[in-house]
C-alpha cells in the first residue's frame, strides 16, 4: 500500500508513522505533500528519504497528478490544515484518514486546529480529551470516526501540556489505524467506520 501524507506543519505524526511502518511488508509512505513551502514536514520527509512536494491546496488536478505519479492508494492527513478538494475525495472514497487532537465530534470543524482545540477543551471543563482518526469527506473533521484514544485532562493543564499529552497518543494511534488500513481491516457501512479486529475492534469505537 502506497501512502501519501499531507502535512502543513511540524510533521511529528509523519515521522512517527514512518518509523512505525519501517519493515512493514506492504505499507510505505511514498510521498509527502504540503501546502506550505516552509512546513517542517517537508524537511523531515527529505531527511527520511521520502519524495516531497509543495502543492497548491485548491488545485485538485495538481494534487491528483502527484498522487497518480506515485501510485498512491491511501492518503493520510497529519496536521494538514486545508480542506481536501472534492475531486480528490471523489478519487479516494473512504481512503483518506485524518488525525485530530480531540474527541470528535466535539472540538472539530473549520478553524479548530492547534492550540485552539486544546484551549476549547479546557474552557469547556472537559474531564477527558484525546485523539481521533476519521475518514475524510468534503467537510472539516466530519467523516466517520475510525478510532479514538482518550487522555485525562489534569488540574493545572494549559493548552500546551494538554497538547503534549494528546500528541503522545496520536503517535501511537495513527500508525495503528494505518496498519489496519493496510491489512484491509477498516470497514465502512451506513455512515459509520470501524476496525474489524485489533484496536478499536468494538463497533462504535468508544475508545480506550
Ligand atoms: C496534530 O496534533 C494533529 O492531530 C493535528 O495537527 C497536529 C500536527 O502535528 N491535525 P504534527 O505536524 O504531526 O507534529
Amino acid at each position: 500500500m502506497q501512502i501519501a501524507v499531507l502535512a502543513s506543519g511540524r510533521g511529528s505524526n509523519l515521522e512517527s508513522l514512518f518509523r512505525s511502518l519501517k519493515g512493514h511488508p506492504s505499507a510505505r509512505i511514498a510521498l509527502v505533500l504540503s501546502d506550505r513551502l516552509e512546513a517542517k514536514a517537508l524537511d523531515r520527509a527529505r531527511d527520511l528519504g521520502i519524495a516531497a512536494a509543495v502543492i497548491p491546496h485548491d488545485d485538485p488536478e495538481a494534487i491528483l497528478s502527484h498522487l497518480r505519479a506515485h501510485e498512491i492508494d491511501w492518503i493520510v492527513l497529519a496536521g494538514y490544515l486545508r480542506r481536501v478538494p472534492r475531486a480528490v475525495v471523489a478519487e479516494y472514497p473512504d481512503r483518506i484518514l485524518n488525525i485530530h487532537p480531540a474527541l470528535l465530534p466535539k472540538f472539530g470543524g473549520k478553524g479548530m486546529y492547534g492550540e485552539r482545540v486544546h484551549r476549547a477543551v479546557l474552557e469547556a471543563g472537559e474531564a477527558e480529551s484525546g485523539a481521533s482518526v476519521h475518514l475524510v469527506d468534503e467537510e472539516y473533521d466530519r467523516g466517520p470516526i475510525v478510532a479514538q484514544r482518550r487522555v485525562s485532562v489534569e488540574a493545572g493543564d494549559t493548552p500546551q501540556t494538554l497538547a503534549a499529552r494528546v500528541l503522545e497518543v496520536e503517535h501511537a494511534l495513527l500508525p495503528e489505524v494505518v496498519r489496519a488500513a493496510a491489512e484491509g481491516r477498516i470497514r465502512v457501512a451506513e455512515g459509520r467506520a470501524w476496525i474489524e479486529s485489533g484496536i478499536g475492534a468494538a463497533r462504535g469505537n468508544a475508545g480506550e
